[in-house]
């Protein structure tokens, strides 16, 4: 079978960009250790205000510079509606919701989690800059669904 110099080439092109980006995939995923927030356990979302640790939603420090943040999305609000923390604080948000599926995106970082009933997610992320970032629900949940903010201060 002959193939066709410009289809050679363009077969070749496909090849090197397929091959790039699955390097890149392999360098940021193994390298840099990124990953998409992942469900982390399961809670029943009928009794999950009274199960800890979400009975007690809030920051907790859990080592030096490190914070918990313990949090519930629920129509239509997020519990706490405010996180305060220094500058350069590692917060690791843990979340989930009671109700529907709510988002929790923390504006201008790479804080994207979905709360999912029954679904634990967690993401850890360091606050290099300080100043005031929204918590943002992105995940339509219903009528009062562009009122659902919150806000990280960083000081
Ligand atoms: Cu909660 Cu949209």
């Amino acid at each position: 079978m002959k193939i066709e110099t410009y289809e050679k080439a363009y077969l070749a092109l496909g090849g090197v960009t397929l091959t790039a980006a699955l390097l890149v995939l392999l360098y940021t995923s193994v390298g840099m250790d990124l990953h998409l927030p992942t469900r982390v356990a399961e809670v029943d979302p009928a009794t999950v205000r009274t199960t800890p640790p979400f009975d007690q939603p809030g920051l907790r420090q859990t080592g030096p510079g490190q914070y918990e943040a313990v949090m519930l999305g629920q129509a239509w609000a997020f519990l706490p509606q405010e996180i305060r923390v220094p500058v350069g604080a590692e917060v690791t948000f843990v979340a989930t919701s009671p109700d529907v599926i709510h988002g929790l995106l923390v504006a201008g970082t790479r804080v994207n989690l979905m709360l999912i009933p029954g679904q634990v997610s967690r993401q850890t992320y360091t606050f290099r800059r300080p100043g005031e970032y929204a918590i943002i629900c992105h995940e339509y949940c219903g009528l009062g669904h562009q009122g659902m903010v919150g806000r990280v201060i960083v000081e």
